[in-house]
């Protein structure tokens, strides 16, 4: 179903499987314990986590006893995030709602998927209180670099542009940081974490493929059905000396940009 909210809530063209995301994508949540010690959450503050996904995190943030409202684009996340019982809206980070209103806006991998971060940032300034704080982790600049020059390199000769299909935003925590002034924060931390990370295998397939068809299958399903079989595989075999061990594990070579900002 289309999203009725927002006029653009998906401009990657990537499609959130919830069950999918569920089963092959928990790491991204389990993975988050830094730069959720960086938020710090106490009882009774004000949260709104951007990008919360299905929720995951949120309910983890809740916990504490943060009063915690998630956002999300996606119809689909809104809907298995308000399945936890969570406080959850459905609104594009471009244009939030909010005003004065949170004592730390929070995120966690979902920046990266929006390269208008002009506008994020400015909506995430005015949905803050004054000297509140921003805290998040996305994508830093070299994120997934062999998987991305791979995807590059064997979708060319069908004439897909895998970068600018993808549309991802890994910036460099300089540019970042230029972003966050300009936008009105003053910025404590901004770091660039290299960060490794196992890709679970599942029973169907290795963990590289199980990553591609959750996170990529924006780009991949441009193709019919025999072509896309034929660039995942030569995908696989080319990311194969680089990124698997030779056990069959998988990892994927991920790169954190995480900082703390405070409105001025
Ligand atoms: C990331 O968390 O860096 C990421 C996840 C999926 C696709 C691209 C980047």
């Amino acid at each position: 179903m289309k999203d009725q909210l927002t006029p653009s809530p998906n401009p990657t063209g990537q499609q959130w499987n919830t069950a999918a995301y569920a089963a092959n994508g928990r790491f991204v949540a389990t993975l988050a314990t830094g730069v959720v010690e960086l938020l710090a959450p106490q009882s009774g503050e004000h949260i709104l986590d951007l990008g919360c996904g299905d929720g995951a995190l949120t309910e983890q943030l809740a916990a504490t006893g943060a009063i915690v409202i998630g956002v999300d684009a996606s119809s689909t996340m809104v809907a298995a995030a308000r399945a936890r019982g969570l406080r959850v809206e459905h609104h594009n980070a471009t244009a939030l709602p909010y005003e004065n209103q949170f004592d730390a806006v929070f995120s966690n991998a979902a920046l990266h998927w929006i390269r208008d971060a002009e506008s994020v940032l400015k909506s995430v300034h005015r949905a803050l209180k004054p000297n509140a704080r921003f805290i998040a982790e996305l994508g830093g600049q070299g994120n997934i670099a062999a998987i991305r020059t791979a995807l590059q390199a064997l979708l060319a000769p069908y004439g897909i542009d895998a970068e600018e299909t993808a549309a991802s935003f890994f910036p460099s925590p300089a540019q970042y940081k230029r972003l966050l002034e300009q936008a009105g924060f003053a910025v404590q931390s901004i770091d660039l974490i290299p960060r490794p990370t196992p890709l679970p295998q599942t029973r169907q397939s290795n963990g590289m493929e199980t990553w591609l068809n959750t996170f990529r299958n924006g780009v991949l399903d441009l193709l019919p059905a025999e072509d896309r079989s034929k660039a995942l595989a030569a995908t696989i075999a080319l990311l194969h000396p680089i990124l698997c061990d030779t056990e069959g594990n998988w990892t994927a070579d991920y790169v954190r940009l995480r900082f703390h900002a405070t409105r001025a």
